[in-house]
């Protein structure tokens, strides 16, 4: 029986990149919608769990993205409110890649720190925290117990994000203000990790700001896009130490994010009631890390 997936996308023009790596993944067949309301959800959904039998339904699934990880969330939320007794098929939120490209930031990170993947108490600083991918990987840290800071270039938006995180993860996470690079040394005083999170083409961490910081073990950047958005860290940079921090660049996260992107998607095929959403796409990516390569 052919996999059939159903791209449901807030944004206007439904990501061609999901739509990629969803036929990478494992779909046979991609149907994607763009546009998305939650009024729209129920009756797509309907779609689809009522026109194959329930044993068949794992070949059916639902993938939720779009540039709003918020309208994201609620595409979620309506999805499964559509879904009754054995009608369901399985489901993944990656608004914007937020997830998995959050999970394999984050899962290098902790792997690299010091402590052995325990980074309870760590501070662990977010720069540029407010887009889908920063909000996510506090949401991963906080969970794991770390004290989270996230930076933004406004006081409101800082603390939106901030109880947008702590609403959906819990956890201990505070807001700082961080208008431009030149205050970025300032925002890395106590972090033991940092992690810029900011947009494409924008450095936001200079050189001097990390380099031979004590107490900093790992600083990660997930821009790809020159300028990067740490100075001094290149793209393919996946652990080495710099400046006596350990270092890791766009491209060795996007690695590993595209590898636990195609994964989850294979995995939404195995059964018909799998939510992958950050924690659950995080176990999937430890899965991955603890099969020999
Ligand atoms: N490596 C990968 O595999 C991969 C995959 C997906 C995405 N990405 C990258 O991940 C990064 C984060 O993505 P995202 O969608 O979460 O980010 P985003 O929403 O585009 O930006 C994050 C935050 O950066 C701040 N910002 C925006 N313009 C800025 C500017 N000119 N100067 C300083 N700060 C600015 C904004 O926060 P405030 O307004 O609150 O300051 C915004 O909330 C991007 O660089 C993206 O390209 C990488």
């Amino acid at each position: 029986m052919r996999k059939l997936l159903l791209q449901l996308d807030s944004s206007r023009l439904p990501s061609v990149f999901d739509r990629v790596v969803a036929y990478d993944g494992a779909a046979d067949e991609v149907m994607s919608y763009g546009g998305i309301a939650e009024a729209d959800v129920r009756d797509l959904i309907h779609g689809c769990i009522f026109t194959r039998g329930p044993k068949d339904l794992k070949h059916t699934a639902v993938f939720i993205g779009g540039a709003d990880m918020t309208a994201g969330e609620r595409l979620l939320a309506a999805a499964k409110q559509a879904f009754f007794g054995p009608f369901t098929v399985s489901v993944m939120l990656d608004s914007n890649g937020s997830n998995t490209t959050a999970v394999a930031a984050v899962a290098k990170m902790v792997q690299a720190a010091g402590g052995g993947g325990d980074v309870r108490g760590k501070h662990v600083l977010i720069v540029a925290g407010t887009g889908p991918v920063g909000v996510r990987a506090a949401g991963l840290f906080a969970k794991a117990g770390a004290e989270v800071v996230i930076t933004s270039r406004k006081a409101d938006a800082g603390e939106r994000a901030r109880d947008l995180v702590l609403k959906r993860f819990g956890g201990r996470v505070r807001a700082i203000t961080l208008r431009d690079a030149s205050e970025a040394a300032r925002a890395c005083e106590h972090a033991a990790l940092l992690l810029n999170a900011g947009p494409a083409g924008v450095m936001l961490v200079p050189q001097q700001a990390w380099a031979n910081r004590p107490g900093l073990e790992v600083v990660a950047d997930v821009n790809a896009v020159p300028p990067l958005g740490v100075d001094g860290v290149d793209v393919m940079d996946d652990g080495v130490v710099k400046h006596g921090v350990r270092c890791f660049g766009a491209l060795a996260i996007g690695n590993l994010k595209m590898k636990v992107h195609k994964a989850c998607i294979a995995r939404l095929f195995e059964r018909n009631d799998l939510v992958l959403d950050a924690e659950t796409i995080a176990d999937v990516a430890r899965e991955l890390s603890a099969k020999p390569q």
